[in-house]
């Protein structure tokens, strides 16, 4: 099963679980780019604001297209209850007809049922195969690779 790992992370937690995903189902891998400043205190504040309203932002031109793979992997950290602006504009630029698709996000632990729900609900025409949560990433590190993998199991065996 060809798979394509597409992520956004601001402070690299989505990207660690992202990584431990493409590796265990051997996928491509993809960062999804905003070209907004989202650093420091005004960054914070800008994306909580930008995720509550919707907004689409800019992103880098991405390099994969989900139509030359089986499964796709889409991973957000949590916004407000929201996926990060970045994937959100990805989502609702591609297509993602006929292809398996799983969905996880991370934060500290609010939110991510309604994250979930929304990311979930911007994935036009695909068939959801998987979601996963991974919370607090960096500090529940064993016990979320062990769930990552499990995850990851289930989704290779599709
Ligand atoms: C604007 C903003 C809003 C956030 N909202 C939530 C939230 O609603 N619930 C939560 O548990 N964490 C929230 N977080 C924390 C992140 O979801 C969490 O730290 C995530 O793992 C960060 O991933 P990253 O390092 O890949 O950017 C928020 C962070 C930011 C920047």
């Amino acid at each position: 099963m060809k798979t394509l790992v597409v992520y956004y992370s601001r402070t690299g937690k989505t990207k660690f679980v992202a990584e431990k995903v493409a590796t265990a189902l051997k996928a491509d891998i993809e960062e999804v780019v905003d070209m907004k400043n989202r650093n420091g205190r005004f960054g914070f504040l800008k994306s909580g604001y930008d995720a509550t309203r919707g907004n689409e932002t800019e992103i880098k031109e991405t390099q994969n297209s989900p139509s030359n793979f089986d499964l796709v992997v889409i991973g957000t950290p949590v916004w407000n209850s929201r996926p990060a602006s970045a994937i959100s504009t990805y989502l609702k630029r591609n297509n993602f007809a006929g292809k398996k698709v799983a969905v996880f996000c991370t934060n500290e632990g609010m939110g991510e049922e309604k994250a979930i729900e929304r990311t979930k609900a911007l994935i036009s025409n695909g068939n959801i195969v998987g979601e996963l949560v991974v919370s607090k990433v960096l500090e529940n590190q064993e016990e979320n690779e062990s769930k990552i993998s499990y995850w990851c199991n289930k989704l290779a065996s599709l």
